[in-house]
This record gives C-alpha cells, structure tokens and sequence, in this order.
C-alpha cells in the first residue's frame, strides 16, 4: 500500500483534482475535512467539538484528526490519496512514524500552488453537492450546475461550507500561512515531492498529476 499526499492552500483544488484522480486511478480519497464534515453532520462526539472550531476556520487538534486518520488507515487496502492531511508538521511527522510502523510507503507528495489573490473567490463562490456520498465541487462563476442548485450528478441540493464566508477564509489563510511551510519542509527534497501549478483550469491541473501516476504505474 501506497500513501499519496495532495498539500496546498484552502481552494487550490485538492478536492477537485482527488476527485478526478479517484475516477482514474486505483485510489481511495481521504479527505479529512470531509471526515470531519461528516462527523459534524452527524453529532458525534468529535463533530461536536469539531464543529465551531470549523466554522472559525481554524484547525482541529492534532491528536483528533491523526486518531482519525490512523483508524481509516488501518481498514484500507487501497493505495490512498490524501487531501488536506497533514497540515502540521506534528501530523507529518506522526503520520511518518505510523506508516514506517505499519509497512506503508509514503508516495507523491504533490504541493498544488495557487497565488493567495485568488483563492478568495474560488472558495467563496463554492457550492458542494449536500449528498455527502456524493460530495460533488461546483463553483458559480468557473463550475456551475447545469440547474441552479442542482447537483448534475445526484440531484441533491447544493449547500455553501459553514467556513466559505470571506472571514473564514482569512482565518484559514492566517492557520495556513503559519504551520505550511514547517510541514511541507519534513517532505521537500524527498524523491517524489512535486510543485505543481494550481493557477490554471482543472482539466490542466488534472493532466498534470496523470502524468506522475501514469509514469509510476
Ligand atoms: P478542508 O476541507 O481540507 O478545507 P481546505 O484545506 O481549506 O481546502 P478546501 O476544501 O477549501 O479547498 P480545496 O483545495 O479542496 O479546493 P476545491 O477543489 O474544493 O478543511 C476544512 C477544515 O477542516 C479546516 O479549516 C480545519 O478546521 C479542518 N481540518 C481539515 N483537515 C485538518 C487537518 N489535517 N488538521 C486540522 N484540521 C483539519 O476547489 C475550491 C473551489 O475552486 C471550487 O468551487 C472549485 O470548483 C474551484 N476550483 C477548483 N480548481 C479550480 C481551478 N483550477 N480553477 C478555477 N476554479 C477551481
Ligand atoms: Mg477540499
């Protein structure tokens, strides 16, 4: 088993891109904001605790999201694509620690950049598809559905994310810009860390990281 990682910045499009990836390649799509989304949909305990700290754009504490992350982990059997995890370098590192443990080889780890000008709008203009099994990413001016508030996939309603407001934003940005560049510097260097272009349309973005799974195929 293999685990990829997807890093960047909120709205550079690691759940566009996980998604098109998964419908292509051999891989199971780990996103913990989706993980923790669910878990807040659903009252448990830690969607509870989760929820206003969400909302507020910051970050859930390490050990609750690493506990998350290691318990999919042990049930998987598929290579994995991770989106939005690590986000630490405590997370990196823990994640490192239970990989060599278990066996798991660590993959591409792919830093998707987009200027922080423009994820503002990407992010406030998101609408996702309600059906969380469906989860599909739409966006009203680069992505809209072919009927208003319509998903074209399920037909489910589309909803806006409790933290898509432009203040929310700005606090995941302040979370981003202060724990990114210790994190990324624990995977920089390594053989299979890749920069990739995250300013140009999806479908390009998209033949970009094809291109890395193709080749180690
Ligand atoms: P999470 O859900 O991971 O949010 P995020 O990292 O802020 O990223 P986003 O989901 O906002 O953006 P994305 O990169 O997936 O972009 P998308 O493809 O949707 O985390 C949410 C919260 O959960 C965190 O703030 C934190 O509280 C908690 N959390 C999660 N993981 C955690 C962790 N590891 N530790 C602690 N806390 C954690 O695209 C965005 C929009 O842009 C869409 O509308 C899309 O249509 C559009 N778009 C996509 N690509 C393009 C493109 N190339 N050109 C134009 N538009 C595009
Ligand atoms: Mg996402």
């Amino acid at each position: 088993m293999i685990v990829h990682i997807l890093l960047g910045p909120p709205g550079c499009g690691k759940g566009t891109t996980a998604k098109q990836l998964v419908g292509e390649f051999a891989l199971t799509h780990l996103s913990t904001g989706d993980i923790l989304r669910d878990a807040v949909s659903k009252g448990t305990e830690i969607g509870l605790r989760a929820k206003a700290i969400m909302a507020a754009g910051k970050l859930v504490d390490d050990d609750t999201v690493n506990g998350l992350v290691f318990a999919r982990l042990r049930d998987e059997t598929q290579d994995v694509l991770f989106d939005g995890y690590p986000r630490t370098l405590q997370q990196a590192e823990a994640l490192g620690t239970f990989l060599s443990t278990q066996g798991i080889e660590t993959g591409f780890v792919i830093n998707i950049e987009v200027p922080e000008s423009v994820l503002e709008a990407r992010v406030v203009g998101r609408r996702v598809c309600s059906n969380s099994d469906c989860g599909a990413i739409y966006h009203l001016q680069n992505k809209p559905p072919k009927v208003a508030n319509v998903c074209d996939k399920c037909g489910s309603s589309l909803k806006h994310r409790a933290d898509d407001s432009s203040e929310a934003f700005k606090s995941r940005m302040v979370e981003f810009n202060a724990t990114f560049q210790p994190m990324a510097a624990y995977y920089r260097g390594g053989k299979q860390y890749r920069r990739v272009d995250g300013n140009r349309t999806p479908d390009q973005v998209f033949v970009t990281l094809s291109q890395f799974f193709k080749e180690n195929a």
